[in-house]
This record gives structure tokens, C-alpha cells and sequence, in this order.
């Protein structure tokens, strides 16, 4: 049997992909908003039920540019969650705010609303979730806290491509949500993102911040980077668009199969997914318990010695990191569920080609 990994990019029909690519070189157009990037741009409006969006070169320049479109107070405090990717802490810091580090709910596994009130202080600014494995925020509870304190809100949505609450897309949530679209993501453009907003003042701000700030040829209005997204990218994006969904089902049905078997296993907890949420299929965590009969580590361990690989998303919590545990200027609250939760989580393979045999096997080990 082939490496098992825990994900395997959904890739378009290469010819088709050949194709599409004929077209870009006939237009010696490669980037700066061509037509594919546009055409992209467009159509994932519709996919994510937003009313506006733009396209970035990947998720970490989309967060950190939807950061900066918030206009928030040089060194600023900004809680959020230590049980995620480093891009989200390492966004907050790079545009030169504070993270404070907030515990997370046992079962989403995301911020826990409940927490975020006794962390807010003169100083904070901005709340930002993370739709963790797909997994919503608690939307409600942290708009009303917005509105209370005057915060901005923003969500890390990497994982939560196509999910909606209550029908209503996910990013259509707080100021700002970000999409990755990096290889491993559900939906991919080898290395992509995508920013998703109610208000049509950021059309401009986003635009601007992702193009050096320039408006036209003599005329540069902001301090903005290069954020842009390529032609190659989109065509990837739009062939990939027209396959996701497909990948989704595949993604369910085994979803259903694991969720059958490893129900049976004492010591094995599989997080819910609230029942006004659609799945984005993104990952397939479990918790490991005590009463399961080796933890976490060994059961990764072991996996390996099978030609298995799973992945501890997300150990260590970004609070774990040296960058942030040895900076006396953030901030963390009591991370007792992050504490625990890290060391029993383990994110099994996941992917519409896992064949039968291999689904089995997996189970199998269990
Ligand atoms: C939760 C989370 N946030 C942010 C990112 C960064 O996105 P990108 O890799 O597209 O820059 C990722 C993953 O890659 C992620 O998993």
C-alpha cells in the first residue's frame, strides 16, 4: 500500500487544465486582475454567498491584509484562539498588534464565546475566530460582544470553504472572513485566498491594500502590498470549482463510514458538528480519551509503523510556540481546554480517493 497522508490536493483533468492554460498564453496576460482572476473572483460570490470578495495570493496575505483594512490602534489587543495554524497569531503580530490568547470550546473547539468577555480590556480592539476543521465560531454570541465593547470582528475561515449557519454563508459573518485556498484546502488554487465582506466600503480599501495601494498609473491612494492572485492560480480555481462539490460527497461518505465504526470505540470522541451548519469536509478530527487504551502520541506513533499519516492539527497551540510564550507582552487567559484537547486530538486521513481497502485499514488500526 501507498504513504496514507492525511489530505491529497483535489486536481482538475490535466488536458482540461492544458487547455485553459492555452488561452492565458494566447493573452500573454498572467496576473494583475486578468480574466481568469476575474472571472474567478466573480463566480466564488455565488459559491460562498457573499455579497462582496476578493481574491488574494494566499490565505496569510488575505488575513493580514484584512487586519490592516480594520484600521485598528497601533499595539492593540486582539483575542483570539491558540488552537489553530501559526498564520493566525503570526497575522495579528505581524500588523503590529497583540494577541491574547483565549481557551476554546471542548466540543467546536473554537473561541470560546463564553471566555472572551473577561478578556476584553481598555486596549482590545478586535476579536479574531477561527472556523476551526469547519467548524463555525459562535457567531451570535461574539457579534453581540462586538457591539457591546465596539470591537471589529474577524474570522479565520481556512477551513470552512462552502460552509453555511442558517443557510447564510459563513463569511458572511463579523467585519471580515478570510478563505485559504492552499493545496491541502478542500477547494485549492495550489496557493490562493480569498477575503469575503458585507461592507461595499472595503471593496476599495481590500483592492487597494492588495496592489501596492495603486489606483491607476499616476495615482497611488495606500500603503498596500502585493497580494494578487495569478492567472494560472484562477484557472486552477475555476476547474477546481466545478469539482469541489463532487470531492464534498465523496468526502460524506466516508465521513459516515468512520463515523459508524469509530462510534463503536470506547475512548473515542468524534466532535458534532452543530445542526445548522453545513460541512465543509475539510478534516476529520477525533479526541482520544483516557479510557482509550494508548494515547494520543502512541495511536500516532503506531499509524506510522502502518504507512499512515495523521496529523496532530493542532499541537503545539500556537501559546506553545517560542515566539510567544517567551514575549512577556502577550497575553494568556486560563487555556485549560486548549491544554487538554492538544495532546488528545488526532486529524485522520481524509480524501475522496481513499479507497475502501485503506478506509479499513485505518479503522482497522483503531
Ligand atoms: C487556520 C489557518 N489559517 C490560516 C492559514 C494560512 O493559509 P495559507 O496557507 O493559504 O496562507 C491556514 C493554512 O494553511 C490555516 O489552516
Amino acid at each position: 500500500m501507498d504513504k496514507v497522508f492525511v489530505t491529497r490536493p483535489l486536481l482538475p483533468d490535466l488536458d482540461c487544465f492544458v487547455e485553459q492554460l492555452s488561452e492565458v498564453w494566447r493573452s500573454k496576460w498572467l496576473t494583475n486582475m486578468g480574466e481568469k482572476h476575474n472571472e474567478l473572483e466573480k463566480k466564488l460570490q455565488k459559491v460562498l454567498k457573499v455579497p462582496y470578495g476578493s481574491l488574494f495570493n494566499n490565505g496569510t496575505t488575505a488575513l493580514l491584509t484584512a487586519i490592516k483594512a480594520l484600521n485598528l490602534p497601533f499595539g492593540s489587543e486582539v483575542i483570539t484562539t491558540p488552537f489553530t495554524f501559526a498564520a493566525t497569531p503570526h497575522c495579528i503580530s505581524w500588523d503590529n498588534l497583540k494577541p491574547v490568547f483565549c481557551d476554546i470550546e471542548p466540543n467546536t473547539m473554537t473561541i470560546d464565546s463564553e471566555k472572551i468577555e473577561k478578556l476584553i480590556t481598555p486596549n482590545t480592539s478586535a476579536i479574531v475566530g477561527v472556523h476551526v476543521y469547519g467548524f463555525p465560531c459562535d457567531v451570535e454570541k461574539i457579534d453581540k460582544i462586538a457591539k457591546k465593547y465596539n470591537l471589529k470582528v474577524i474570522y479565520d475561515g481556512a477551513h470552512a470553504f462552502s460552509c453555511e449557519i442558517n443557510g447564510k454563508g459563513i463569511g458572511t459573518f463579523g467585519d471580515i472572513t478570510m478563505f485559504s485556498f492552499h493545496a491541502t484546502k478542500l477547494f485549492n488554487t495550489i496557493e490562493g485566498g480569498y477575503l469575503s465582506y458585507n461592507n461595499p466600503d472595503m471593496v476599495r480599501k481590500i483592492y487597494n491594500l492588495r496592489n501596492f495601494g495603486i489606483r491607476s498609473e499616476e495615482l497611488v491612494e495606500e500603503i498596500g502590498i502585493n497580494g494578487k492572485m495569478n492567472e494560472l492560480q484562477a484557472v486552477i480555481g475555476l476547474l477546481n470549482l466545478k469539482l469541489f462539490k463532487k470531492e464534498q460527497q465523496k468526502r460524506a461518505q466516508i465521513k459516515a463510514f468512520y463515523d459508524e465504526n469509530i462510534s463503536k470505540i470506547k475512548g473515542i470522541r468524534i466532535p458534532k458538528m452543530p445542526e445548522n451548519t453545513t460541512n465543509s469536509y475539510q478534516y476529520y478530527p477525533i479526541i482520544i480519551e483516557d479510557e482509550y487504551k494508548i494515547s494520543r502520541d502512541e495511536l500516532y506513533e503506531k499509524y506510522k509503523q502502518f504507512d499512515i499519516y495523521t496529523r496532530k492539527y493542532f499541537y503545539p497551540a500556537c501559546c506553545d510556540y517560542e515566539c510567544y510564550k517567551n514575549d512577556l507582552s502577550v497575553k494568556f487567559a486560563d487555556l485549560s481546554v486548549v491544554n487538554d484537547i492538544k495532546n488528545r486530538v488526532l486529524c485522520l486521513p481524509f480524501y475522496g480517493e481513499l479507497s475502501k481497502d485503506t478506509l479499513h485499514k485505518i479503522v482497522g488500526v483503531l
